[in-house]
């Protein structure tokens, strides 16, 4: 459920129409609803409100600030990998207690950084890494809590460029060698082993998955306890899917996944750490834009929009679907035509939706990309020379920017001449 509904005849973000939006900020925008980020966040903890645990968003869906204080003033904790989300993690006012730092190559300067200001725990992925991190921790005189990200072999069953669990991808390591690298661990100064690691991929819209992965991870915690080491947190990454298109099934709700994670390790007397990122920011965020042109093709009808494929890269990158619908809302039973939804990029992978079937529209009106929160504005960049997408909060009758939409003249003066040219 989000806050993205029709109200007198326009889509509004909670009480804000999104064609006030429009004018005030202009298109194409991120808006997020704080009404549904909350939500979705206290969904995930009520569902973990039978033991011990914390939900850390993954700051990577979805890193404004404002969006990081609002979760963390809710008691959320935050995933992160790298200095830079670290950083805006702290700068939204996140305690490091509640700072988990994940990451596949993670840098010695990265982990200074972040071991001087403090961390929960840092998930480690690889042998090299938990060696330069004990080197690095010894130097600055720390003992830092560290789970390893154990790679259990698990099909997601989700796109291939978002599966993580298979042997075959670059994460964790194998969990056959989960011994060797524990009993390592405990031999290296400056890592105090805290507990296990596993995330298997995103967009997850079946539980089995996970309920293997997470049945693996309960069997080599207790093999690891036999071994003498302190098991006491289980961080069970991210990935839950969202229903992207209203006609589809939609995929299990947080409950039913905090079902799932009782289920297979509830009996281990473990603290429970989840990460979600997607099911809390997508469908919390739309992408507003307007349309420039009708422009009809042969055997096709364009509709030409202001975003483009720099803003919301999903389409492109993955074949994703985001439902797509306009702000006036359409009489019922109106006439549906097919577009094939773009942007003004010059690629002809600068293509939202093709044949997508819409009512009339018309140049200028405004046009809502649907769950979008969630890994839009921050894999937008300036491609084509575009600035970036500003960003908007609303909650309530409220809203504000929250991150501008630069100006050319600020895009242009990042880059410099040298002297030689002048
Ligand atoms: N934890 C770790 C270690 C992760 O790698 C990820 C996502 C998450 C948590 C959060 O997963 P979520 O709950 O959001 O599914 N750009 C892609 C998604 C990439 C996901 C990367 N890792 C997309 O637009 O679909």
């Amino acid at each position: 459920m989000d806050h993205f509904l029709y109200r007198d005849g326009i889509l509004h973000a909670e009480d804000v129409p999104l064609s006030e939006i429009a004018r005030t900020v202009g298109t194409p925008a991120y808006v997020y609803s704080a009404a549904t980020l909350l939500r979705h966040f206290r969904l995930f903890d009520e569902a973990l409100a039978w033991g011990p645990h914390l939900v850390c968003y993954a700051v990577k869906a979805a890193s404004n600030v404002a969006i990081l204080k609002l979760l963390g003033d809710a008691g959320a904790g935050m995933d992160v990998v790298s200095e830079g989300e670290y950083r805006r993690a702290r700068a939204a006012g996140i305690p490091p207690d509640r700072i988990v730092f994940s990451g596949v190559g993670k840098t010695a300067a990265e982990m200074r950084h972040v071991l001087r200001e403090g961390v929960r725990q840092i998930n480690l992925e690889s042998e090299p890494e938990m060696r330069l991190l004990s080197r690095v921790a010894s130097e600055l005189g720390v003992e830092v809590p560290v789970t390893v990200r154990v790679n259990p072999d698990v099909d997601a069953r989700t796109h291939e460029k978002i599966a993580t669990g298979k042997s075959d991808n670059k994460f964790g390591i194998p969990i056959s060698r989960a011994r060797a690298v524990y009993a390592e661990i405990a031999t290296l100064p400056g890592l105090r082993v805290i507990g296990i690691d596993v995330h298997i991929g995103s967009q997850l819209t079946d539980l089995e998955p996970f309920r293997l992965a997470y049945r693996k991870v309960a069997d080599l915690t207790e093999v690891l306890r036999a071994d003498g080491h302190a098991i006491e947190r289980l961080d069970l990454g991210g990935g839950l899917g969202i229903p992207y298109a209203r006609s589809n099934l939609a995929p299990p709700v947080p409950l039913e996944y905090g079902r799932v994670i009782r289920e297979e390790v509830g009996h281990l007397g473990c603290e429970i750490e989840i990460e979600p990122g997607r099911l809390i920011a997508g469908n919390a965020g739309i992408l507003l834009t307007e349309t420039i042109f009708v422009k009809h093709g042969e055997g096709r009808d364009f509709l030409i929009v202001d975003a483009a494929m720099n803003d919301l890269i999903r389409p492109a990158m993955y074949g994703a679907h985001h439902d797509i619908v306009p702000v006036i809302e359409p009489a019922p039973g109106a006439d549906q035509q097919a577009f094939d939804i773009v942007g003004p990029i010059c690629e002809t992978g600068d293509t939202f939706a093709k044949a997508r079937h819409m009512p009339p529209v018309a140049p200028g009106d405004l046009i809502a990309f649907r769950s979008a929160g969630a890994y839009g504005a921050v894999m937008a960049s300036e491609y084509n020379s575009r600035p970036l997408v500003p960003e908007v909060l609303v909650q309530g009758d409220q809203y504000a920017v929250i991150r501008p939409r630069p100006t050319f003249d600020e895009m242009i003066s990042r880059d410099m001449v040298p002297h030689w040219l002048e």
